[in-house]
This record gives structure tokens, sequence and C-alpha cells, in this order.
């Protein structure tokens, strides 16, 4: 396996490992600033591969803050491997996922975020949202790059494969497909539709999103609003 980086915001960047047992890309988000932050840490057995990725951007000791949606091996198990390398490195996530997962699992405190909760990296503020069991589970949050308005937006508008770093075209169709080729799959039933579903998506449509950084799939650039409204329809 290898990693693929590419730039797919101004100072976003895109590691993308294909992992040929799964048959899908692992997608992490490193934004380059004073304070660098990476979305998802990957798998811990694949932490070398990640590790040599961030390395051909920034220094990995020098990385600040770990980003995460929700407690799950591809988000966060190298989480540990991370804190051991980079003595500034502090994890950030929701306060269920601070509070009923990492202070037991991680080797460092974290940093507990509240809902809307902004914070500076340097130049680029990141506003959190809280958005339990949006793409799944209790713990979920998203982050948001406001200066240039990328949404990292964990599972959601997962699709299979090794498709192209970046498209213009829609990614909502490949979403779609996917979810119900899934069906019949053993991993069926991933993404519930909860009560708080809806309103969660409206939510993330009102922040306008310019690009869409998935961790499973192509990165979206255009309407983002667009976008995931069309995926509420
Ligand atoms: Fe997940
Ligand atoms: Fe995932």
């Amino acid at each position: 396996m290898e990693s693929k980086v590419t730039e797919v915001a101004p100072d976003v960047y895109r590691i993308s490992t294909f992992h040929p047992d799964y048959q899908i890309q692992f997608n992490q988000f490193l934004i380059k600033d004073d304070e660098p932050f990476l979305m998802h840490t990957g798998f811990r057995r694949m932490f070398e591969l990640t590790r040599a990725a961030v390395a051909s951007v920034i220094d990995p000791a020098t990385l600040r803050w770990i980003g995460f949606s929700h407690f799950e091996p591809d988000e966060c198990g190298a989480l540990n491997e991370w804190l051991g390398i980079a003595p500034q490195a502090q994890p950030v996530c929701s306060f269920v996922g601070s509070t009923v997962m990492l202070n037991d699992f991680a080797d460092r405190p974290a940093r507990p975020l509240n809902d809307n909760e902004t914070f500076e990296i340097g130049r680029r503020r990141l506003r959190f949202l809280a958005t339990p069991h949006v793409p799944h589970g209790w713990d979920a949050g998203l982050f948001f790059e406001e200066t240039d308005r990328t949404l990292l937006c964990s599972d959601l508008f997962f699709h299979p494969g090794d498709p192209e770093p970046m498209t213009e075209s829609d990614i909502i169709g490949r979403a779609r497909e996917s979810i119900i080729a899934g069906q019949k799959s053993p991993l069926a039933k991933d993404m519930p539709y909860t009560p708080y579903t809806h309103t969660t998506l409206q939510r993330l449509a009102g922040l306008e999103p310019q690009t869409l950084g998935l961790m499973h799939g192509s990165t979206y650039r255009g309407d983002g609003q667009k976008a995931i409204l069309d995926w509420l329809r």
C-alpha cells in the first residue's frame, strides 16, 4: 500500500490510502498552519504509511491537534502512536468522545469541544459541530475549516473503490449507489436515520461548504450546500 497526498484546498492535504482488503480508501486530512491539525489518524497498523505521508508536508513531531469524528480504528486507531512521536499533540473531539472513549484509551487527555466551539490553529479557524449519530456513533462530530469553507465530513457520502482525489462532479449519486449496494452486505445499516439526522444535515448545508473532504471517496469541490441538500431529497 502507498499513500497519495493531494492539496485539495489551500494548505489542506488529503492523505489517501487504498486498502485492497476493504477495497476502499482511507483518507486523512492535514491542515498546515502554525498549529498543524490532522483529521483522523488512520489505522494503528497503517501508522507508518500515514506518518510518512504527513512527513512529506510537515515535520510529524510538530503536529499539534488530532481531530476525529467518532471512536473507530480508522478514525483514531493510531492516536497513541501519534501522541508518542508528537510531544505537543493533543486529541480534540466531542465531550462524549473525550469522556466515554478517550479517558481510558488515550495516553494523554483530550480537549473536549462543545458544539459550535471554534479554535484558532494559526491563520485558520476551525469550528467543531457535535453531530451525534451523523454519520454514526453517539460521540460523532465534524470539523469545518472556516476560511476556505472545507467540511471534513468523516464517513458521510462514503463511496468505495479508489476514485480520483478530487472531483467537481456528482458524489451524491455515488454515495447513494453505495448505500443501496451495501444493503446486501454484512456491513449494512452503518448510517442510521435518527430524529436528529435531517436537522443535522440541514445545519451542515447551512455552512455553505466549498469543499467536502470525505474519509472514503473523492473530495468534492463545488456547491457543498447543494450537494448536502440533494442528499436529503
Ligand atoms: Fe465510521
Ligand atoms: Fe471511516
